[in-house]
């Protein structure tokens, strides 16, 4: 007998994601699931329930719906004041992404309208997000800073994410992304020089990661390694943005440092490809970002599944080129976009995207001493998630074995 204070009962599909035979999902039909303490301690069968577990506390009927792990959204900047939606419309009219870095738009009007605002206020603002987060079944982000883009303004916002890690149920992990772009009125070199001599190692107690944007509006091949090569000696897991806006070294330094991910490679050619396989870097791929940028090409998922298909997907969460909490509707979008499978972007969105954070184990799989953060779709079979176009078919999101409740 197994003790628990927290079930599961009459899941139609229980997906643990630990891939079985052929099936990537590992489903359990007519499936149940316990934890203890906040930890699946028994997953298995509903038939089984009343002879293995003892249930002292919640229970949940599934009542023939889907459950699957909480997902896993791998690249998402959460921390930001203001609005970019008339940007959004101008690409529309064939103005490009790059374009609109300069200037008075773009990334660096996220930062002033970011700097100006109270660090109450950026917390209540991603508060918010988190909320949305859960709704759609997300109970773990990767959370990037990026809109401060100097000591103090990128330590406020890694302050809110671990203010928010606090008092939100999601599980929250920080990234420094003083890498962001060059800030108005700083030199290029001088800043370069400043992120390696003081931010990084001034940040290293609020970051797990550290990200930078090698593409022409941001950072070059030199300045990204010298960047990175920094961080890794202080300990920082390493990410990057790469190859979303033009071709360029991004994936390649990727592969050679080994970092954690890379992420966007619309434009990542397919020995690079290759290479980020034989490094494990997971690629995290954003098709909220591709979408609404309507220049950007596919990246080369046929290259991707010919080696071993170790890719991610991710909201991108993001006032400039994907403004959604909803990591269903990026499956959505990968699947109609990009012809990645319904079951392949289900294993992006939780087993792939937990490897890419460290969390293999503990997140994005339900088995024996994974963390219980699940979530109750409102579907016959989980590959109908992405087939539900443009609504929410989450029902029910569990963190920890506790049950959220929308605010
Ligand atoms: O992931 N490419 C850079 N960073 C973000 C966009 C940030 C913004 O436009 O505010 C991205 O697409
Ligand atoms: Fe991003």
């Amino acid at each position: 007998v197994i003790r628990a204070d927290f079930a599961v009962r009459h899941a139609g599909q229980l997906c643990t994601m630990v891939a079985r035979g052929d099936d990537p999902l590992g489903r359990i039909p007519d499936g149940a699931l316990a934890a203890s303490g906040g930890q699946v301690v028994w997953v298995g069968p509903d038939r089984d329930v009343e002879r293995i577990i003892r249930l002292d506390g919640d229970l949940v009927d599934a009542g023939g719906r889907c459950v699957l792990p909480g997902l896993v959204d791998p690249h998402t900047h959460p921390v930001f004041a203001g609005s970019r939606a008339d940007e959004f419309a101008e690409r529309l009219s064939g103005i490009t992404y790059a374009a609109q870095q300069g200037g008075e738009r773009g990334i660096r009007r996220t930062v002033r309208a970011t700097r100006e605002a109270s660090e109450d206020e950026l917390l209540q603002l991603a508060v918010a997000r988190a909320h949305r987060f859960l709704a759609h079944g997300t109970t773990t982000i990767e959370a990037k800073s990026g809109y401060g883009l100097d000591q103090e303004q990128e330590r406020r916002q890694l302050r809110v994410l671990r203010r928010l890690a606090e008092q939100s149920p999601l599980r929250v992990v920080p990234t420094l992304l003083a890498g962001h772009v060059v800030p108005d009125g700083v030199g290029r070199a001088d800043y370069v020089q400043m992120v390696i001599d003081e931010m990084l190692p001034a940040l290293k107690p609020l970051a797990a990661y550290c990200d930078v944007w090698c593409d022409p509006p941001a950072f070059t091949a030199a300045e990204t390694r010298a960047m990175l090569a920094r961080a890794r000696e202080l300990g920082y897991g390493l990410r990057l943005h790469a190859a979303q806006v033009a071709p360029g070294e991004g994936p390649s330094i990727a592969a050679a440092m080994k970092a954690a991910s890379a992420d966007h490679l619309e434009y990542a050619t397919a020995e690079q490809v290759a290479a980020l396989a034989v490094a494990g870097t997971v690629a995290v791929l954003c098709p909220g970002a591709n979408f609404t940028v309507p220049s950007s090409p596919r990246p080369p998922i046929e290259a991707f599944r010919a080696h071993g298909f170790n890719v991610a997907l991710a909201s991108d969460c993001n006032p400039g080129t994907s403004n959604s909490e909803s990591l269903t509707f990026a499956m959505t979008l990968a699947c109609v976009e990009w012809g990645v499978t319904p079951a392949e972007a289900l294993v992006a969105a939780t087993v792939n995207s937990a490897r890419s954070l460290g969390l293999d184990g503990q997140a994005g799989v339900l088995r024996p001493g994974a963390s219980a953060d699940l979530c109750v779709f409102d579907v016959g079979a989980p590959e109908d998630i992405p087939y539900h176009v443009g609504v929410n078919r989450a029902v029910l999101t569990i963190t920890a074995g506790r049950t959220w409740m929308a605010p």
